[in-house]
C-alpha cells in the first residue's frame, strides 16, 4: 500500500524543514498572522543517470497523480529540468532538475560515478525515494572537488535526496499584495534573500515573480571531515493571469538560473564578510 499525497507532502515538509530551520520560521511567522501557506511548487535535484534520473525521482509522484508537463534546459548549468502538475490545484507542482554529467570535467563524472556506483539495488524503486537522504559515502575533498566545478553536483553530492525548496504561493496569500511586500516583511524579520540578478526575478510581462532566501548552513557529516555547508532554502513564487484568462503555471529559465544559485556558498560567504570577493 502506497502514501498519500497528504502523507508524502508532510514527509516531505519534514525531512526539509529539518535541515531548513529557517523555513519553518517564516511558515510560522505568516501563520502567526493569520495566513493559510499554500505551496506553488516542490523542488528536487539529482544526477542525469538511469538509476536516480528526472524520471525515476518523478515516479513516486506519478503513481499519485501528478502528471509530467514542460521540460527545459539550463546548459550553463549543465541541467535539465521538468516540471509536475496535478489535478488537484490545491497541490504544489513538482519541479525535478537533472545534471547531465557528460557536460563535466572526467574528474567530476567519476567522482560522481563512485557516487552512484554505491547505491542499493533497487535503490531507484523505493517509495520514500525523494526523501530517502545521501545513499552513499562523500570525503570532504570530493566536494570540494565538485563545487570548484558545478555547486549543483557538490550539493547533491552532499544532501543526496531531499527536497532542495519549497515554495510558497504568493497569490494564495491574504494579508500581502505582491511579492515585494512579502520581501520587505521578510527582510524586516532579518532574513538574507538571494540578491543575484536583483531580489525579485522576473517580472509581470513574464507571469512569474520568484524570490529565495540565501540557503541555510547545516553540518553535513563527510567520510573524513564535518563541514558546514548551504543546505536547503525557501521560495516566494507570485504568478499572473495569461490573456486566456489561465494563470500561468510554467517557468521562466532565466529566474530560475538565478534562483538556483541561492544554495551557492559563495553567497553565503558574502553575507558572513564584505571582503569575500562574490564574482563568479
Ligand atoms: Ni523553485
Amino acid at each position: 500500500m502506497g502514501v498519500t499525497t497528504a502523507e508524502l507532502l508532510d514527509a516531505l515538509w519534514r525531512d526539509y524543514t529539518a535541515s531548513t530551520p529557517q523555513a519553518g520560521r517564516i511558515h510560522q511567522l505568516l501563520v502567526d498572522r493569520g495566513e493559510i501557506v499554500h505551496n506553488d511548487h516542490v523542488a528536487l535535484r539529482t544526477f542525469a543517470v538511469p538509476e536516480i534520473c528526472c524520471d525515476v525521482l518523478a515516479a513516486p509522484f506519478e503513481a499519485l497523480g501528478w502528471r509530467g508537463r514542460q521540460h527545459y534546459r539550463f546548459d550553463e548549468k549543465h541541467l535539465r529540468a521538468r516540471y509536475w502538475q496535478h489535478d488537484d490545484p490545491n497541490l504544489p507542482k513538482i519541479f525535478i532538475s537533472e545534471l547531465v554529467l557528460s557536460d563535466l570535467s572526467s574528474a567530476s563524472q567519476a567522482i560522481v560515478t563512485r557516487l552512484v556506483s554505491q547505491l542499493p539495488p533497487d535503490f531507484g524503486s523505493r517509495p520514500d525515494l525523494p526523501w530517502a537522504g545521501r545513499p552513499w559515502q562523500v570525503s570532504h575533498d570530493e566536494y570540494k572537488t565538485l563545487l570548484a566545478e558545478s555547486e549543483y553536483a557538490a550539493w547533491v553530492a552532499a544532501f543526496g535526496f531531499r527536497v532542495n525548496h519549497f515554495t510558497i504561493d504568493v497569490g494564495a496569500l491574504t494579508t500581502f499584495p505582491d511579492l515585494q511586500a512579502l520581501v520587505a516583511f521578510l527582510l524586516e524579520h532579518r532574513f538574507v534573500l538571494n540578491d543575484r540578478g536583483g531580489v525579485i526575478k522576473g517580472s509581470p510581462a513574464d507571469k512569474l515573480e520568484q524570490a529565495s532566501t540565501i540557503a541555510d548552513a547545516v553540518e553535513v557529516e563527510f567520510s573524513d571531515a564535518t563541514v558546514r555547508i548551504p543546505s536547503c532554502y525557501y521560495e516566494f513564487a507570485l504568478r499572473y493571469t495569461l490573456p486566456t484568462g489561465e494563470t500561468f503555471q510554467g517557468f521562466v529559465p532565466a529566474s530560475a538560473d538565478k534562483i538556483f544559485e541561492s544554495t551557492d556558498v559563495k553567497l553565503q560567504e558574502s553575507v558572513a564578510g564584505p571582503s569575500v570577493n562574490v564574482a563568479k
